[in-house]
């Protein structure tokens, strides 16, 4: 193994940032790749057909040109939907993000756990077999906000995003039957921990959020814990599409170690 191959950090936008930084605290010496497909934003308003198509292509061509000893895809929609197929098709190890549906059942009190995601990623039966086989005896309400995703790119370009989706979003989950109950809520997109504050003042006290970040940043530690690693040129982001399309992100992906910012 090249101590220098780099791990690759896949999203459609700035939600896998949120991965990146817990793959970061575990494994620092890791040279690091960011690749948002910010073409393809968002994925969740997108058919299952044409995101799987989309990630297999995209990830085969990145695996190509920068060599990575392993992909994380940092996105619930990618992997929900195009995981199995993906690791079909790549040799290369790839750890996916799937919504954190087992440790929020084991922690709710209350017995009635949120869970907020793309319109994609609540209709997938991966999410019926989570809630099947994790949280048997409770109750999983979903709420899909594609609003939220949104929000978290403005916020990441230094923008304010309009309180109004916030409040939505916490309604869409206490509106329904039960929904004053939830005392836990899964945050089931990588983008949705980068407005993780708002969401808390929007659903009031004694809400707690989970999502998977650490979880993977650990299965990615397991995966490579015998690699060698150096880093030979600072991290760097890849963006699909025109660059142009990046301008307001140059200082948050700074703020998450990556120095440059190239098209793909
Ligand atoms: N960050 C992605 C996720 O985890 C989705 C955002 C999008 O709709 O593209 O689901």
């Amino acid at each position: 193994m090249d101590a220098t191959a780099p791990i690759l950090i896949f999203d459609s936008g700035v939600g896998g940032l949120t991965v990146l930084a817990e793959i970061r605290k575990l494994l620092p010496n890791a040279p690091l790749i960011y690749a948002a497909d910010l073409a393809g934003l968002p994925y969740g308003e997108k058919s299952e057909a044409e995101i799987a198509a989309r990630v297999a292509g995209l990830l085969g061509r990145m695996s190509e040109r920068f060599r990575p000893r392993l992909i994380t895809i940092a996105c619930n929609t990618a992997s929900t939907i195009a995981l199995g197929m993906v690791r079909e098709v790549l040799e290369v190890p790839i750890v996916g993000t799937v919504p954190a549906i087992k440790p929020a059942a084991l922690q709710t009190q209350s017995g009635v756990v949120g869970l907020l995601g793309t319109s994609a990623t609540i209709r997938q039966k991966y999410v019926d077999d989570l809630e099947a086989n994790f949280a048997g005896g409770k109750v999983l309400l979903r709420h899909a906000c594609p609003a939220l995703v949104s929000a978290a790119e403005q916020k990441l370009r230094g923008e304010v995003p309009e309180p109004a989706v916030f409040r939505a979003a916490a309604q869409g989950l206490r509106g329904q039957p039960r929904g004053e109950e939830i005392d836990t809520v899964v945050l089931a997109c990588t983008h949705f921990p980068l407005v993780e504050d708002e969401l808390r003042a929007a659903l009031g006290p004694g809400v707690e959020f989970i999502h998977g970040a650490e979880g993977i940043a650990r299965r990615v530690a397991h995966l490579t814990q015998d690699n060698e690693f150096h880093r030979e040129k600072p991290d760097f982001a890849v963006v699909t599409g025109p660059i142009d399309a990046a301008a307001g992100l140059d200082l948050a992906f700074r703020e998450y170690g990556l120095e440059a910012v190239a098209q793909f």
